[in-house]
């Protein structure tokens, strides 16, 4: 299976969190590791890959010895550690940076590697990356059957699910982070522009909430203001979202983005299909 998505999609963070609840634990037979997780090496090459996955099956000799030992000893590694599912994170170091070309030498060697293992392998990358390294290689695209993506939170004021969805995210991410949202503007339009200041990202998200926190604690506040969103936004996003106006700055009641991208929608500018109380009761 290949899962991808934007840069700070939560991809990492969905995928550590599931071999987290799988740990590796310790039999009289030896080591097993129910889900073995590691980010792919960077720049990469076949006997780098090898020894890195070596490494973290916890090979005392990772690096040591003949591709084609370090082959076999990975290979029973992995079997003999009774690994259920191989998930490889940062795929897209595939992807030479400099030349935009696919290793080939690596992708090939992979696809042998989860023929002779017969284990099912997750490989975690950038959008579209996953796909361009797929295509280059028949054999190892036919292997990757199944093709998932983790989209960022949408806004479309005509479908409930999905702006309930983004209302209980930001509810979940105030707890987690523990801050209160400023409740001086509807909390339709709160959520409106935190959409739009991280385009529904999650990392984007947690980064603007984040940071907007410690500056409410630096104010020794336990409620932020419009002034800590608009702070937050202008230091830690601006220059990552290039193009955006900072949407915590506005006088105005309703904020509304110069160029909107076509799926977010300002609640001021069409028949609101979901209703604020709607929103409030998910929360
Ligand atoms: N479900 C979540 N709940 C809370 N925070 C999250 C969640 N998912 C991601 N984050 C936060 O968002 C940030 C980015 O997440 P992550 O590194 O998983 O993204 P990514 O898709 O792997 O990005 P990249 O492609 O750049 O590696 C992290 O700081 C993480 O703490
Ligand atoms: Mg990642």
């Amino acid at each position: 299976m290949s899962l991808e998505g934007v840069t700070g999609a939560g991809k990492s963070t969905l995928v550590q969190d599931y071999a987290r609840a799988f740990p590796r634990f310790l039999r009289d037979e030896g080591v097993r590791i129910p889900v073995f997780y590691m980010e792919t090496p960077s720049p990469v090459t076949v006997k780098g890959m090898a020894a890195a996955m070596l490494e973290q099956l916890g090979d005392p000799a990772a690096h040591r010895g003949t591709q084609w030992s370090m082959n076999s000893r990975l290979i029973q590694l992995m079997i003999s550690c009774g690994v259920e599912i191989a998930i490889l994170d940062d795929f897209h170091h595939l992807i030479d940076c400099e030349t935009n070309r696919v290793l080939t030498k690596v992708s090939d060697w992979l696809k042998v590697l989860i023929k002779e293992t017969g284990l099912p392998f997750l490989v975690v990358g950038i959008e579209d990356t996953v796909e361009q390294i797929l295509d280059v290689n028949p054999q190892l695209s036919r292997l990757f059957a199944a093709r998932e993506e983790l989209e960022p939170f949408e806004w479309d004021l005509s479908d409930e699910a999905c702006v309930c969805e983004f209302a209980q995210f930001v509810t979940y991410a105030e707890e987690a982070i523990g801050i209160t949202l400023p409740d001086d503007l509807p909390r339709m339009e709160l959520l409106y522009r935190l959409h739009y200041a991280t385009a529904g990202v999650v990392g984007n998200l947690m980064n603007l909430l984040r940071f907007a926190a410690m500056i409410a604690q630096e104010k020794k506040v336990d409620t932020l203001d419009l002034s800590a969103l608009a702070s937050a936004f202008d230091r830690r996003l601006s220059r990552h979202l290039k193009g955006k106006t900072n949407p915590f700055e506005t006088e105005e009641e309703h904020f509304v983005a110069s160029s909107p991208p076509p799926d977010a929608e300002a609640p001021s500018k069409r028949k609101q299909a979901v209703s604020i109380a709607e929103v409030l009761t998910a929360r």
